[in-house]
């Protein structure tokens, strides 16, 4: 049985990967402690059984709190992506990195895995430089992608899915993007790739995953709106540059897949299928999710 360790158990990809990488068969190992104390990282690693994979989910995702607070953001992304690549190491171990579109300048899209990264904020820098971090071990892949999607254990209200379906639960008023296109897949069909990307081992230092299409996030936003009748707030269309942010905001977000389809031998889903499948999951957990909250209203 394929041992794999996942670090960030309890962030949106982390979670989403322990349960399909259990139902793929996997013996699968959660690391629930702090990626910056690397001698605890180091004992936990060491006391496994056996260890042929790790998947590095956990990072510093607050965008705006790196801005404010670079040596976290730093310590957490570059650091702790050093500990868990040398735990790896020590071990032998595969290591899988998950990375992030957002490196690049976001200026033209359509990014493949040789392009040159040009990160713009302190988050988007971190990640850059933890990539270098985790090529410097010669058994891992860079896995840059983005993610859309909903706690499987309920919201936290932290990503874009989660703020959308927040605000029309609680009729919020929205102001959506139209100038920010993105390929993000969900997590249930990131953790299926990576569940495949364990299996097949292909040569690939970097690897882009996406959808096969791409859309605006106002375009997503109204996806939902539109299957949400009960909502009374009030959505206002906009361009990401009329909000003031902390962080710089790059507005071509979306990635070659070429690759992966050949790596995977299929095509990469579309965004409709991906949001169609956030909702089934939404819709799945009949009324109540796993932690007990009430459902998001999402599937109208
Ligand atoms: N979300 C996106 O839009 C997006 C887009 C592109 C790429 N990515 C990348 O995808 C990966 C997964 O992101 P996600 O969406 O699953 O983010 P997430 O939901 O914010 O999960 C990240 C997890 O990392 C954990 N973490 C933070 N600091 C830690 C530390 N010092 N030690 C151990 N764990 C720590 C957090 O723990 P707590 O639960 O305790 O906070 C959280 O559970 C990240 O590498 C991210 O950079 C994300």
């Amino acid at each position: 049985m394929t041992s794999v360790l996942v670090t960030g158990p309890r962030g949106l990809l982390g979670s989403t990967a322990i349960r399909v990488f259990r139902d793929a068969g996997f013996e699968v190992y959660p690391y629930e402690g702090d990626i910056t104390d690397a001698a605890a990282l180091q004992a936990f690693v060491t006391s496994l059984p056996s260890l042929e994979v790790i998947v590095h989910t956990a990072a510093a995702t607050d965008v705006n709190r790196c801005e404010r607070e670079p040596e976290w953001c730093t310590a957490v992304n570059v650091d702790g992506t050093r500990n868990v690549r040398d735990a790896a190491a020590s071990r032998g171990a595969r290591f899988i990195h998950i990375s992030t579109v957002s490196v690049f300048s976001g200026k033209e899209g359509g990014y493949r895995e040789g392009d040159r990264p040009e990160p713009g904020n302190v988050y988007n820098r971190s990640k850059e430089a933890s990539e270098r971090v985790a090529l410097a071990y010669d058994r891992s892949t860079v896995v840059r992608l983005n993610v859309i999607g909903v706690h499987p254990n309920g919201s936290r209200g932290k990503n874009f899915i989660e703020w959308i379906l927040d605000a029309i639960r609680d009729n919020k008023d929205m102001q959506i993007f139209t100038d920010v296109r993105i390929n993000a897949l969900s997590s249930w069909t990131i953790a299926e790739l990576l569940a495949d990307l364990i299996r097949v081992n292909p040569p690939d230092r970097v690897l882009h995953l996406g959808t096969s299409d791409l859309r605006s996030k106002a375009d997503i936003a109204e996806w939902f709106l539109s299957r949400a009748p009960s909502y009374t707030g009030h959505v206002t269309r906009t361009t990401s540059d009329a909000l003031s942010s902390l962080a710089h905001r790059p507005k071509e977000m979306w990635l070659n897949v070429d690759r992966a389809a050949v790596v995977f031998r299929r095509t990469l889903p579309t965004v409709e299928h991906e949001l169609e499948r956030i909702s089934t999951h939404l819709l799945s957990a009949g009324g109540k999710n796993e932690a007990g909250q009430d459902r998001i209203t999402a599937g109208g």
